[in-house]
């Protein structure tokens, strides 16, 4: 275990782990202080720095030109307003193409205040989940639909729809679960599918945009909030409008100091 690693995190996978199959897992994102304070304290597990990011907070139009530097500035921001839950740290594009590149990023990550991460990809980052593993911090892989890839696949599409890519699914899951990490997000994935590697692996799953038969939901922050009105995927449902409510308060200000220009 390395000795940066926050001591008060440690066991929190575990115990997630341990409810499979009962309670759900709770994860959202965040990027700034404010927000993963207001997560920590309503009492969400996982908090997830992701590389989404890049669209929600640099305006790009993926995930993939996130640098391992951007990563850092917001898990450090995070960090200061978490307590209790599992701050996660995505693994940015092209940060973990060898087992070395990946536990010097992993490790940039941690001692910027994460308590785990995450990398994108099945059994192609088997070799680089194992050399995470193998530096003592925890990891939580991600399979289906993966946004780094979203140039190389030509857009967002749903995974496991033909019986082909179904199997390569779950044998994703096995090998990444058996390889030991401690959670799995599901994005993007038939229904069905998500619930049969569901109920085929030890570990907790966690979905988005994958149906009700997962361990665990997370969703974009953004997207939940209804804060980013240019795009939010259709499985998201927003619980709040604050895109309306932020213009209708800068309107507000802007009548209040009497510079309307509309009178
Ligand atoms: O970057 C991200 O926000 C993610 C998702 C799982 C929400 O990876």
């Amino acid at each position: 275990m390395p000795e940066f690693t926050k001591l008060h995190q440690q066991g929190k996978l575990e115990e997630l782990a341990q409810r499979k199959g009962s309670r759900p897992i709770s994860a959202l994102t965040a990027y700034d202080y404010a927000t993963a304070r207001h997560l920590d304290e309503a009492g969400i597990e996982i908090i997830l720095v992701g590389d989404s990011l890049g669209m929600m907070v640099f305006g790009h139009e993926d995930t993939t030109n996130v640098s391992i530097e951007m990563m850092t500035h917001h898990v450090k921001a995070c960090r200061n307003g978490v307590n209790n839950s599992l701050l996660v740290a995505d693994m940015p594009f092209r940060s973990y193409q060898t087992p070395e590149d990946s536990t010097r990023t992993a490790e940039i990550l941690i001692k910027a205040g994460a308590d785990a991460v995450k990398l994108e990809g099945g059994r192609e980052v088997l070799p680089q989940t194992k050399a995470i593993l193998l530096s003592g911090i925890k990891v939580i892989g991600h399979i289906g639909m993966l946004p780094q890839k979203v140039k190389e696949e030509g857009g967002y599409k749903k995974k496991g729809k033909t019986e082909l890519e179904a199997r390569s699914l779950i044998a994703d899951a096995n090998a990444l679960a058996d390889a030991g990490i401690s959670a799995l997000v599901l994005e993007n994935i038939v229904e069905a599918i998500a619930g049969e590697i569901t109920s085929s692996i030890k570990i907790p799953t966690i979905g988005i945009g994958s149906g009700s038969n997962c361990d665990g939901q997370i969703l974009v922050i953004n997207d939940l909030l209804g804060s980013y009105p240019w795009f939010c995927p259709g499985f998201a449902k927003p619980e709040a409008n604050l895109a309306k409510e932020t213009a209708r308060a800068i309107r507000a200000f802007i009548t209040r100091i009497g510079n309307d220009t509309q009178e």
